[in-house]
């Protein structure tokens, strides 16, 4: 356990000292999710302009008989999620099949026993008749080890959009690593956010209650309680930005003033110059050709999709090409 947490520390170290020392600024995204992290994002799919959670919860509601009519075999399956979180949104899937009694057991993917515990908790209680199997660890290596489980269909599924915080070039490698531990009768389903009016994707990660802000500056406040720096939150400015041409917001931290920052765990201090920015995370909207592009360039295919009422949100079904 110690040589875990020495090894994540110094690889967040590590980032934190290229993306600060390089020119222009940057951090991952990745980084945000601490605890306080986790609670911020909890409530940012609480929040009405964060459209994306409701959107994809409507999808899951409207279309729950169809979706588990394409998840489903004569030898029943295993559903593999990646990064269950609370599982909102998977229980309405899980309680249709439970209560339609599909041959069929649950295994959500977490780095975070935590996570994975409070989630077999909850589940033991709402939903008593499912047939839970948490599995800690980093997605692919679960799923490496998961290829010859119980030798029937595998339906993995992954929800909220996550594969928007990566470049197109780093989604296909993630679509390939699932596709690789796919065999042919299995199955992706998969949470893609699309493009739209481009004030609505502003107003979703620009809200007035100033709580994607405080999200986003979770990273600062990381760098200070992990490394001991001293960056004051309150200048540097949260800025969003959407093109509509490339389909992708980026979120910054702009300096409000020329500013020296310690960081005394890295022995190191960063100048910010007024005005200079930190990028820190892209959130890719999609269009069905550049899903069709990125399923195919990793070896997949979409074989169906479903969306709301207002087209904002497409959840695929991908199969091996
Ligand atoms: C969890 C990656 C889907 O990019 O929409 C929410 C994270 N960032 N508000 C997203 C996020 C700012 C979110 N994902």
């Amino acid at each position: 356990m110690k040589d875990q947490q020495i090894t994540s520390t110094s690889a967040f170290a590590q980032d934190v000292q290229e993306g600060l020392t390089s020119f222009p600024k940057f951090l991952s995204s990745k980084y945000i999710y601490d605890e306080k992290g986790d609670k911020l994002f909890q409530e940012i799919m609480n929040l009405p302009d964060y459209y994306l959670t409701n959107c994809e919860y409507s999808i899951l509601e409207k279309h729950t008989a169809a979706i588990a009519d394409q998840f489903n075999s004569d030898n029943g399956f295993d559903l593999i999620e990646l990064g269950a979180g609370d599982g909102k949104k998977t229980k309405i899937l899980l309680r249709h099949l439970v209560a339609k009694n599909y041959d069929f057991s649950y295994l959500p993917i977490d780095i975070s026993k935590y996570i994975l515990e409070r989630l077999e908790e909850a589940l033991k209680e709402e939903i008593p008749d499912l047939e839970v199997h948490i599995q800690e660890g980093m997605y692919f290596k679960v799923l490496d080890k998961l290829a010859d489980y119980n030798h029937r269909k595998k339906v993995i599924i992954v929800l909220g959009s996550n594969i928007g915080n990566l470049s197109h070039e780093k989604a296909i490698e993630f679509l390939q690593n699932i596709q690789e531990a796919m065999s042919d009768d299995d199955m992706l389903f998969m949470g893609f956010d699309q493009k739209k009016d481009p004030q609505i994707i502003l107003d979703a990660y620009n809200d007035k209650t100033g709580i994607t802000e405080a999200f986003n500056k979770n990273l600062l406040a990381r760098i200070n309680k992990e490394l001991d720096a001293n960056f004051d939150l309150e200048k540097f400015k949260h800025w969003e930005t959407y093109d509509p041409e490339t389909g992708t917001a980026k979120s910054f931290l702009v300096s409000v003033e020329d500013q020296t920052i310690e960081i005394p765990e890295l022995d190191l201090s960063i100048s910010f110059k007024k005005w200079e920015s930190i990028h820190t995370e892209i959130s890719q909207k999609y269009t069905d050709d550049v899903v069709e592009w990125l399923a195919n360039q990793a070896g997949l295919k979409i074989k169906e999709f479903f969306t709301d009422e207002k087209k904002y949100y497409k959840n695929y079904v991908f199969q091996r090409k």
